[in-house]
């Protein structure tokens, strides 16, 4: 039995049962044992691959969004380049390849990662080694003024709360011990505060991720501030609705997400719509979301995959096709990941993605 796993039993044995959001924030981020923590994760001898390490292709089209972001700001200087969850620091050393054909941009940018793990900051230091890099547990770390943020698979790994209807109302699901021991889902005895109007059916279950929100919300305002634009790239439906999308992955398969906790990756799908929502709250526009494949045909990937292929051996050629199907295939990532901006009003349209509209969101 795992060390993570008997600290749980315990914290569930002397307070009672926990929110998924707490299990969740315990089994990813627990300080000695949490799963970012104590590893990278990443590329095939690992549990999961990310876009980034798909194709160098993909860092190169954010970096080079972002160099058209900032064309569209007024060329700000100084100016926050800034990505959460980096990784391996694969997208960021693509996307400053990219953006350094523009010498302007890379002097006025200050490039600021924002990360927990040590693992992943190890990687990312010998990913960046000669670049100057400054590293922060927290966004709000970040220094003031205009910013240009990116965030690939970063949301989908922070807390989520789920709510269960019942016949009484919806009541929120739990971990709890199950009777033949390790960990069980429970629901709690009495109905959550707040959500008496949401309507729905017995047995629904609906998602909320307050960190998500509450991480908006601070960018939102930022961005209103002082300019700028954050984009996601992360899994979600185009439209919110019920469902239960918490998983757990190892090893490139599914896993249970209660049976080894720090030992699985988990993640729930992004509620894009109630992003936009926050954003618009705060005075940010949002625009997508839009799917994966659609965002970086728009940006040009078919373009660059074949300058890459031009003058290659066969197996070259093949293995950029294959990671171009695999980013934009609508079987593959090309729409159940989509891209997502919220940006300054005055901002107007970004790169690749559907003009924003603020009032769609209102609510
Ligand atoms: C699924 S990985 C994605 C990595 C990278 N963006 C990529 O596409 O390959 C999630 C990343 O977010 C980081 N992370 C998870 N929770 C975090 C948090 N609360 N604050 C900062 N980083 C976090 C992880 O350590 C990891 O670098």
């Amino acid at each position: 039995v795992s060390q993570l796993l008997r600290e749980i039993e315990a914290i569930i044995g002397s307070e009672g049962p926990i929110g998924i959001d707490r299990y969740m924030a315990l089994a990813l981020g627990h300080p000695v044992h949490g799963y970012y923590t104590t590893r990278d994760p990443l590329g095939a001898a690992g549990d999961f691959t990310t876009a980034p390490e798909i194709s160098q292709m993909f860092g190169e089209l954010l970096g080079l969004w972002a160099v058209a972001v900032w064309d569209a700001m007024g060329r700000p200087s100084p100016c926050r380049l800034v990505e959460l969850g980096p990784g391996r620091g694969t997208l960021m050393a693509d996307a400053l390849r990219a953006a350094g054909r523009v010498p302007e941009f890379e002097a006025a940018c200050s490039v600021h990662l924002v990360e927990t793990s040590p693992a992943l900051r190890a990687r990312q230091r010998a990913a960046l080694e000669g670049r100057d890099v400054s590293w922060h547990a927290d966004v709000e770390e970040v220094p003031e003024g205009p910013m240009i943020l990116l965030a690939n698979e970063f949301l989908d790994a922070l807390p989520i709360r789920q709510f269960v209807r019942t016949e009484a109302g919806w009541h929120e699901r739990l971990v709890g011990l199950g009777s033949e021991g390790g960990l069980a889902f429970g629901l709690a005895p009495h109905p959550a505060a707040g959500l008496d109007g949401a309507a729905g059916r017995p047995g629904d279950i609906i998602e909320t991720c307050p960190a998500a929100q509450a991480l908006v919300a601070g960018l939102a305002r930022r961005l209103v501030a002082a300019g700028g634009a954050a984009l996601f790239i992360d899994y979600g439906p185009a439209t919110d609705g019920p469902g239960d999308s918490l998983q757990a992955v190892r090893r490139h398969g599914f896993a249970d997400p209660l049976a080894e906790p720090g030992q699985a990756d988990l993640t729930a799908h992004v509620r894009f719509g109630a992003l936009a929502r926050v954003a618009a709250r705060s005075g940010a526009t949002a625009h997508g979301p839009i799917g994966q494949g659609a965002f970086l045909e728009a940006l040009g990937i078919r373009a660059r995959a074949a300058a890459l292929s031009r003058g290659r051996d066969e197996a070259t050629q093949a293995a950029l096709a294959s990671a171009l199907a695999r980013l934009t295939g609508p079987e593959a990532m090309g729409e159940l990941f989509k891209a997502f901006a919220i940006a300054a009003p005055k901002l107007g349209p970004l790169p690749g993605l559907p003009a924003g509209d603020a009032e769609a969101h209102r609510g």
